[in-house]
């Protein structure tokens, strides 16, 4: 397939063919990260629901694996399909899956019935794998978690260690709840408690996590519930979360004015971070879809439907408005990026620049952006092909504008413009724009902010270019980097 409009992005996660959703039972086990992906082994629309299976030692070195639990056909003519869910390490072999000492990987899954096209009921169920994810047996006496419902999904199930017991999140999408059970062998549930309907509930909940983490520079814990959802512009989708406690039962959110949204853009959802990351790594890695399923079917891709966020650290810090997530890109990039252009200070004023000799496909671009009106970058740019990263000091707001991005003719939903409000009174702003064929993940301000949007250029120049709209602006600390799969 001619590479240019294949769009496969060469850092960012994709199955070699096929389509895949949400990221699945992300866990760190015995020295290796896996990754399972909500994946149709027959097509790259959505469909025959099964879990895809990818090994790496690094987050970005992906090695697909056979897949992992595919769909089942059950007797009544009825299919189970296997829709979200997570995976653990039982270290103790509470589930008693284990054997000859080898701690089983246990996934727990949404159990989704299908007749003839037609959701019939969601349930919970397991399959454990004693070889590394190789290959998994269905436990015999599925679902473990059945309430009668056709919309009940998304387990992420993890160890209480204070109290050596499993929780499992799980969401009632159509009620806008999430609902807490306990258990201490994972085949057996009991439910803890709900948290709901408060936040964004314009579209219906999937997806949740909750993870503790430190609020940086002190020794304080703090609990965060994520969900998948509604977006800041109505129509779409992204993943809200909340900061409170959580006490082995109950999870209560410290009052903060909800909304708040991991990411802008319209094109990070289902993210869920990683279970059993060691202790003395201790890094809180989250992995989202990057995709909307406004357009998801319809993206203008070759070989492949679907691709993962770059894995992002997240972290807890003290902001003016209040405690706020963080967010990067895992350091492990580092390891495939080479500097092609680096400059202390760039000063434009009423103009653009194109960096001539500078440009590229896959890149991770960062500078510190100084204006008193608006000033931004434009990348994957080829004449008036671009996409547009601009802040606008003036009136408090950064910005995505993929309108002239390239191809946005498959779905009447997908040019526009992402705007966040940023706070007030700043005239400066730190950028980091990570750029992979079709992705584009913008961090500002540190990380505060985030904005992921795909899109399809139609040529393949990868130009860059630096603007000053009516003012002066300074952009300093300028470095581009390339990204290749091969270590440089
Ligand atoms: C989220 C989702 C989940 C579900 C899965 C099905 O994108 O709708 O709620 O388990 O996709 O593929």
């Amino acid at each position: 397939i001619n590479d240019t409009l294949s769009y496969r992005p060469s850092y960012h996660f994709t199955t070699d063919s096929n389509w895949i959703n949400d990221p699945n039972g992300l866990v760190f086990a015995n020295g290796k990260y896996h990754l399972f992906a909500q994946y149709n082994p027959f097509g790259d629309k959505w469909g025959h629901m099964s879990w895809a299976h990818a090994t790496s030692d690094d987050l970005f070195n992906w090695q697909q694996q056979p897949l992992a639990i595919p769909e089942i056909k059950n007797a009544d003519g009825t299919t189970t399909m296997i829709f979200s869910g997570s995976a653990v390490v039982d270290s103790f072999n509470t589930s008693g899956f284990g054997k000859d000492g080898i701690a089983p990987l246990v996934a727990v899954y949404t159990s989704h019935i299908d007749s003839a096209g037609k959701g019939l009921r969601q349930h919970q169920s397991i399959a454990y794998s004693t070889d590394q994810g190789k290959t998994w047996q269905q436990y015999e006496n599925n679902p473990v978690l059945d309430i009668h419902l056709s919309d009940f999904r998304d387990p992420k199930v993890f160890w209480y260690a204070p109290e050596k017991k499993w929780v499992m999140a799980a969401v009632k999408p159509l009620e806008y709840k999430v609902q807490f059970y306990t258990s201490k062998n994972l085949k057996q549930w009991t439910l803890l408690s709900e948290f709901g309907n408060i936040g964004n509930t314009d579209k219906i909940w999937e997806c949740p996590d909750l993870f503790p983490l430190t609020i940086e520079g002190t020794n304080d814990k703090k609990w965060i519930l994520s969900l998948s959802g509604g977006h800041p512009q109505k129509s779409f989708l992204a993943v809200q979360y909340f900061i409170g406690n959580f006490d082995g039962k109950t999870f209560t959110a410290d009052k903060l004015s909800y909304p708040l949204y991991i990411d802008y853009g319209k094109d990070f959802y289902a993210g869920i971070t990683f279970n059993n990351i060691p202790s003395n790594d201790g890094r809180s890695i989250m992995i989202g879809w990057a995709n909307c399923w406004s357009y998801a079917n319809d993206i203008p891709t070759r070989g492949f439907r679907g691709a993962y966020t770059v894995p992002r650290v997240l972290t807890l810090k003290n902001t003016t408005d209040g405690l706020r997530l963080f967010q990067q890109p895992v350091s492990e990039i580092t390891t495939y990026e080479k500097e092609i252009f680096s400059e202390p200070g760039i000063t434009l004023e009423n103009t653009a620049r194109n960096l001539a000799h500078v440009q590229g496909t896959s890149l991770d671009v960062s500078f510190d952006l100084e204006t008193s009106g608006t000033a931004g970058i434009s990348v994957l740019k080829s004449g008036n092909e671009e996409t547009v990263i601009s802040f606008d000091a003036a009136n408090n707001t950064l910005s995505l504008d993929r309108t002239r991005s390239g191809d946005t003719s498959f779905s009447n939903q997908f040019a526009g413009i992402e705007k966040i409000n940023i706070p007030a009174g700043k005239n400066k702003i730190s950028l980091r724009i990570l750029v992979d064929k079709s992705i584009v993940e913008v961090f500002a301000d540190g990380g505060l902010f985030a904005i992921t949007d795909i899109v399809f250029p139609l040529k393949n120049e990868g130009g860059i270019a630096f603007f000053a709209n009516n003012s002066k602006a300074t952009f300093s600390n300028v470095q581009v980097k390339e990204i290749k799969k091969t270590i440089h």
